[in-house]
């Protein structure tokens, strides 16, 4: 029997594969897939304090090895979610991780504290979201803001802390060693990279009709700049990394695990594949089997030559 199980400073999960926020709703979407609480865990949708419907008009564009999305935090918000799709995640016995979105850091703290007294077990905090109080920079591009908004929330929230980093910037480990100094309990790395698709066609009447989405870039395109992000964090600080990006095949798995992922989230895969993950998941514990290793962690080692 090989031991798939990942302890991630004290979150502990089945095995290292995570579905990423956004692309999995709250797990029941899945359903008629695959049994979701065989994975290692899921990644809600962002929640807010306040439901959200979105943004209006073209929300996704598919572009080469990938696609550009501009959802723009549709979500339930958090009352809705605590009464309804908390129950059934218990219910089902889905190990998750509560992903968290907010405007202000008063918005953070709001939602950590729910998160705190519902008894929600780990949280990750999404900062790609526009800071409105600081003239709509991102949390995640400022090491200074992230480390407030970090150490803020970190006062409330006493579970598993992931700090979810955006690639839209140049210096990602000042990013990544400000969440851990100001108590993050792990870096989940990246959120998508920012895009714009282009569609330029002909009208019937000799006239151009042009559509632009401007969003955010994921899928298998975005891979080798995530495991670049990856490798850069885990340079950078002692806590565990979750590695994302264009994940597909198990040997991009193999690929995270080696430049320092302890565990990864699939995302945009879910959409042509909704049964990827347990294939990955099977996937891969053949592959540890025909090594004649144990576990993961020692394919961890031996892709690291540790
Ligand atoms: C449609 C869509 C919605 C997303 N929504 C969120 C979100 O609500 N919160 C978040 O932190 N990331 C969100 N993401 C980003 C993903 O969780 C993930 O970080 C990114 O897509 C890269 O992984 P992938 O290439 O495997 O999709 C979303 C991505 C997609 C494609």
């Amino acid at each position: 029997m090989v031991d798939l199980s990942v302890n991630l400073n004290g979150f502990k999960l089945k095995n290292p594969i995570i579905t990423a926020s956004g692309t999995y709703g709250y797990a029941d979407e899945y359903d008629d897939f695959i049994n979701v609480s065989e994975l290692g865990a899921i990644v809600t949708k962002a929640i807010s304090i306040e439901p959200k419907k979105g943004n209006s008009g073209e929300r996704l564009f598919e572009t080469y090895g990938g696609m550009i999305n501009r959802i723009g935090l549709e979500n339930v918000g958090i009352k809705e979610f605590i009464s309804k799709k908390l129950p059934t995640l218990k219910d089902k016995n889905i190990n998750f991780i509560m992903n968290l979105a907010g405007s202000s850091v008063e918005d953070y703290i709001k939602a950590a504290e729910v998160a705190q007294n519902a008894g929600i077990k780990a949280v990750e905090v999404n900062v790609s979201c526009p800071n409105v109080k600081q003239g709509c920079l991102e949390f995640g591009t400022n090491p200074n803001s992230l480390g407030h908004l970090t150490s803020e929330i970190r006062k409330i929230y006493k579970g598993f802390l992931i700090i979810k980093l955006t690639p839209n910037v140049a210096d990602i480990e000042s990013l990544a060693k400000s969440a851990e100094s100001n108590g993050a309990d792990c870096i989940s790395a990246i959120n998508t990279l920012k895009g714009l698709g282009v569609k330029i066609e002909i009208t019937p009447d000799k006239n151009i009709k042009k559509t632009f989405v401007q969003g955010g870039l994921s899928g298998k395109c975005i891979k080798p700049v995530a495991l670049s992000m990856v490798k850069r964090i885990k340079s950078s600080v002692q806590i565990p990394i979750i590695g994302i990006g264009g994940i597909s095949t198990v040997d991009d798995v193999l690929e995270f695990l080696t430049v320092g992922a302890d565990a990864i989230q699939i995302g945009t895969e879910n959409f042509r594949h909704p049964d990827v993950t347990i294939k990955i998941k099977n996937e891969l514990n053949n592959i540890i089997e025909s090594l004649n290793l144990k576990s993961l962690d020692d394919l961890k080692r031996k892709l690291r030559n540790e």
